[in-house]
């Protein structure tokens, strides 16, 4: 591959993204593509700073200085990271990205779908992944997971119909760009999940 693809994972808390994203990076590894992992926020020394400020509970932030800053994250992401290594040939597979402010600012909080797909527009030229693996699970089975290895995320906090909100959102997502989305049943265990991504995979970037 001369020009390398961006893939991402999206899905509520507890979906179990990044344990997903590690195993197919090693399977498209061992395959002989140059792979790469990264996430969002907070995956450059710019973003890190960010992510603090974001996931930090002691802060009340508005949700729009909420949604710039996932944004000023995004961007660095986009020019630090992302957009070098897929000149450079390489699958970059990054745990979360823009469905995810859909998802969580747009639908979760409320903010203007239309100003999230225009900041979009405006600052990342509409810059999207090839293909999204959306991990979907009921809400109630994703926070439980957490709880049991105690994660307290800011989002942790917010009740359950705000999830609801966001996973309703990532599958109206998935309904407007089938052809983007793949949508995975993450109920089942981590070993079938994993596999049925990777058989999905192969066959999209034979058609590539
Ligand atoms: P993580 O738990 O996958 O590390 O993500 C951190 C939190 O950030 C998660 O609760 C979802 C939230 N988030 C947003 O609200 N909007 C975004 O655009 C992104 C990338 C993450």
């Amino acid at each position: 591959m001369a020009q390398g693809i961006f893939i991402t994972f999206e899905g509520i808390e507890g979906s179990g993204k990044s344990t997903q994203v590690k195993i197919l990076a090693e399977k498209l590894q061992k395959d002989g593509f140059k792979t790469i992992t990264t996430f969002e926020p907070g995956d450059t020394e710019f973003g890190r700073k960010i992510r603090e400020i974001l996931l930090s509970t002691s802060l009340t932030i508005n949700p729009l200085s909420e949604l710039l800053l996932y944004f000023a994250d995004r961007i660095q992401h986009v020019s630090e990271k992302i957009n070098p290594y897929i000149s450079e040939g390489f699958i970059v597979i990054s745990d979360r990205f823009t469905d995810s402010t859909l998802a969580y600012q747009g639908y979760g909080r409320g903010i203007s779908l239309e100003l999230i797909n225009n900041l979009n527009k405006f600052l990342l030229d509409e810059f999207k992944p090839k293909i999204t693996i959306l991990l979907d699970l009921p809400v109630e089975q994703g926070l439980a997971r957490n709880r049991n290895i105690n994660k307290n995320d800011k989002f942790e906090f917010e009740d359950i119909s705000f999830h609801n909100k966001v996973r309703e959102g990532f599958l109206k997502l998935a309904a407007l760009e089938p052809e983007r989305f793949i949508i995975v049943d993450a109920t089942k265990t981590f070993e079938e999940i994993a596999s049925e991504i990777y058989e999905n995979i192969k066959e999209r970037l034979k058609n590539l």
